[in-house]
């Protein structure tokens, strides 16, 4: 393992709700009342204790259920971050590559630093899209594994059943894994985290950290067949989840609709700036809750202006330089429309 390894931390602006739009996550808070009901469900124990492992396995079948698989195709983690990195650590080779887009979460590289293996990067073309067979082409034995995110971050193309079913039957013939980060696939028609059931090379990452409203308690998941989670969970952190996290996430479950009317929100908001303010600015629209655009400097003078946060001055590939992202709520369009 390379300690070498280039990293930046980002200090944020702002946490504040509808200024926090540079990081994905819920930009708005819950209702104060139904924020309370959780609250009142937290003990002294949660924080005093470790956590019994009884704990994480009642919480592991929750999870399970709600992805329609069995609880021993899943293996908690710190964030879905902490399972990249294990990923890594299982499944690199020496003197080996993997194929990742480029751009794309960062912290593909840095694990791909720590574990000394080589990044072949696949470009985006003109639509914004991986192409498959680009993957392919560089696909050979030589390679470790794929990793891919669906919807893709940060333009949010989107792979559908058919082409990732291709995908995994010609890596299957190369013995070579996909990892599918399927962070922010609330956002998109559908998961694909079925698939595992049929395909050993697939592993699919999920968190709670975007849709869910769930960032700050660290919590992600990797499904796999109950063979391959095997390998997961000899490496996982004993107490991996901290008490009063496990009592949020259970809560968060319980309470999906909250989470489905963020995501019905987010989806209606971009398609009416999408549609309606295309004549006033540029705008990039995939399936993830942000949205690129780029306009005049009057709408970033006035962002500045108000301490929002979001990520300017992005040159974005075969389509220049100058745009911003900007995560997407109830308002944004009116935002947008009247600077
Ligand atoms: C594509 C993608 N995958 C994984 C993550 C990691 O999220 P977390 O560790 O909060 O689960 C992020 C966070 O920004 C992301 O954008």
């Amino acid at each position: 393992m390379n300690v070498n390894t280039f990293r930046k931390f980002y200090h944020r602006p702002t946490k504040q709700e509808g200024k926090r739009l540079d990081m994905a996550e819920r930009p708005l808070d819950f209702h104060p009342n139904q924020f309370n009901n959780f609250l009142n469900t937290l003990s002294q124990e949660d924080f005093i204790c470790y956590p019994s492992e009884k704990d994480y396995e009642s919480l592991n079948s929750k999870i399970a259920d709600l992805n329609g698989i069995q609880p021993d195709q899943i293996c908690l983690g710190a964030g879905s971050d902490s399972l990249i990195k294990n990923f890594f650590a299982i499944k690199s080779r020496r003197s080996s590559y993997f194929l990742s887009s480029f751009p794309c979460f960062p912290m593909y590289s840095v694990y791909g630093e720590m574990f000394d293996i080589y990044m072949e990067k696949i470009e985006f073309d003109k639509y914004l899209n991986i192409s498959i067979d680009f993957i392919t082409a560089k696909t050979n034995r030589e390679c470790s594994f794929i990793v891919l995110a669906n919807p893709n971050s940060p333009f949010g193309d989107y792979k559908n059943e058919h082409q990732l079913r291709y995908l995994l039957t010609f890596l299957k013939a190369f013995n070579v894994p996909l990892l599918l980060d399927e962070a922010y696939v609330d956002f998109a028609p559908s998961s694909y985290v079925q698939l595992i059931n049929e395909f050993d090379n697939l592993f699919v990452l999920k968190t709670f950290s975007k849709a869910w409203g769930g960032a700050g308690v660290r919590c992600g998941y990797i499904c796999s067949q109950a063979n391959n989670i095997k390998d997961f969970r000899s490496i996982r952190d004993s107490f991996v989840l901290t008490g009063p996290t496990i009592k949020y996430i259970g809560w968060l479950i319980d309470n999906k609709q909250s989470k489905d009317q963020y995501v019905a929100d987010v989806i209606e908001q971009k398609n009416k700036i999408d549609i309606e303010l295309k004549d006033k600015y540029e705008i990039i629209n995939g399936y993830t809750n942000w949205l690129h655009i780029r306009g005049n400097n009057s709408i970033q003078n006035k962002l500045d202006f108000l301490k929002i946060s979001y990520k300017k001055d992005i040159e974005i590939p075969h389509h220049g330089k100058g745009w911003m992202r900007i995560c997407v709520f109830n308002g944004l369009f009116n935002f947008l429309k009247y600077d």
